[in-house]
C-alpha cells in the first residue's frame, strides 16, 4: 500500500479535474472485512497494490467524512471495486438521485449507457454518505437495460437482506464490496466499458448465528437474465480470480 498521503490529479474524460486525497490504507481499511482487503489477480495481493501508478486506493471523502473506499484504475478511468461497511438503515431508495447536475452526464447521452454506481446510493444510511456516491470514481458506464433491470432488482435484494439478517444486537453490519472487470471497448474512446460488474456481501448474523456471504455478478449488457443468480464467494473466486474477503477462512464466510 502506499505509505505516505500525498495528491493526484486526474484529468477524466469528463473534462473535469478532480483532486483526489490517496492515503494508506490504513486510513481507510475499516471498510474491510478484519481491515483485509480483497486479492484481486494481477492488481491487489496480500494487501498491496501492484501496480501502484496505475492503481489507486482512493478514501471517498465528503465533508471531512469518509463513508467508503474505492480502489480506482487510472488507466481505464473506471473503479476496480467500492467498498463499505456502513450499512445502512438503509430506508428505500427514492428517485431522488439527481444525475442532472453532475458533470460527465453528456457523456452518457445517447450513448445506451447510464452512470452506474458500484456503491450504490441506496445503500447509504445518512445523506452525506448517499451524496458521497455520486462522485465519477464510483462511476461506471452501465447498460441501462442491466442497470435498471437484474442489477437493480440484486441491489435491492442484497439491501433487504442486509436490513433483514446482518444485525448484531440491532446494529446493522455488513461488509459490501462492489467492483468491474473492464473490457477493451471504450465510451468516448477514454472510459473503458465493464464487460462484467460483480457485487458480494458479507456479515454477521446474529438472528442466523453463522457468517452469511454470497455474490452476484452479471453481464453489462442488454438481453441478460431476468434474475442474477446467488452465486458463492468460492464460484466468485473461481470463475472471476477475485477473492473479496481473504480472511474468511478465519470466518466461515463463503
Ligand atoms: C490473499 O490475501 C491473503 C491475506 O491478505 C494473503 O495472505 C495471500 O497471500 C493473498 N493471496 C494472493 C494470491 O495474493
Ligand atoms: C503500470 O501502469 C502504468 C500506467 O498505466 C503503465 O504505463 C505501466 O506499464 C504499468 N507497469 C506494469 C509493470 O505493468
Ligand atoms: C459538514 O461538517 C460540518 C462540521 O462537522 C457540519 O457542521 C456540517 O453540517 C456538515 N455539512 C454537511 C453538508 O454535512
Ligand atoms: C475539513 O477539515 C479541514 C482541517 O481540519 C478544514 O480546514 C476544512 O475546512 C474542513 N472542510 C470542511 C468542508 O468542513
Ligand atoms: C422518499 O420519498 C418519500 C415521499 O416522496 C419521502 O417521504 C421519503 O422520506 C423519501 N425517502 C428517502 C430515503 O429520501
Ligand atoms: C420512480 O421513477 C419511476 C420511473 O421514472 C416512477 O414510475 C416512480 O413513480 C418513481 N417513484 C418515486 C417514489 O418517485
Ligand atoms: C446532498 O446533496 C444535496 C443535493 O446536491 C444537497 O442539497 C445537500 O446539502 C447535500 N447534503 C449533504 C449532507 O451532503
Ligand atoms: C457483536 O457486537 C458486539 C458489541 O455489541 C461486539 O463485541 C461483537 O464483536 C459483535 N460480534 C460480531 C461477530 O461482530
Amino acid at each position: 500500500w502506499v505509505k505516505s498521503a500525498f495528491m493526484v490529479i486526474l484529468i477524466l474524460s469528463f473534462g473535469l479535474t478532480v483532486i483526489i486525497l490517496v492515503t494508506s490504507v490504513e486510513d481507510c481499511n475499516e471498510f474491510f472485512l478484519k481491515k483485509t482487503p480483497p486479492n484481486i489477480t494481477r492488481i491487489l495481493g496480500g494487501g498491496k497494490i501492484l501496480n501502484q501508478s496505475r492503481y489507486k486506493l482512493i478514501c471517498q471523502t465528503l465533508n471531512n467524512t469518509t463513508t467508503f473506499v474505492t480502489l480506482y484504475d487510472t488507466q481505464n478511468k473506471i473503479p476496480v471495486f467500492s467498498a463499505a461497511n456502513d450499512n445502512p438503515n438503509m430506508r428505500p431508495s427514492n428517485n431522488s438521485t439527481n444525475y442532472k447536475h453532475q458533470a460527465g452526464d453528456k457523456d452518457y447521452k445517447n450513448t445506451g449507457f447510464s452512470r452506474g454506481h458500484l456503491f450504490p446510493s441506496s445503500y447509504g444510511s445518512t445523506v452525506l454518505k448517499r451524496n458521497s456516491t455520486f462522485t465519477l470514481t464510483n462511476i461506471v458506464p452501465q447498460n441501462k437495460d442491466f442497470n435498471s433491470g437484474s442489477w437493480n432488482k440484486m441491489e435491492n435484494c442484497i439491501k433487504c437482506v442486509l436490513n433483514e439478517y446482518c444485525k448484531n444486537n440491532s446494529n446493522i453490519e455488513g461488509f459490501v464490496v462492489i467492483g468491474a472487470q473492464p473490457s477493451n471497448n471504450r465510451l468516448n474512446q477514454i472510459i473503458s466499458i465493464p464487460s462484467v460488474l460483480w457485487s458480494t456481501f458479507c456479515c454477521y448474523s446474529q438472528i442466523q448465528n453463522s457468517w452469511l456471504a454470497s455474490a452476484h455478478w452479471g453481464n453489462n449488457r442488454n438481453h441478460g437474465p431476468e434474475h442474477l443468480d446467488t452465486k458463492t464467494l468460492g464460484e466468485l473466486y473461481t470463475e472471476l480470480g477475485i477473492e473479496v474477503f481473504p480472511e474468511t477462512q478465519l470466518w466461515k464466510c463463503r
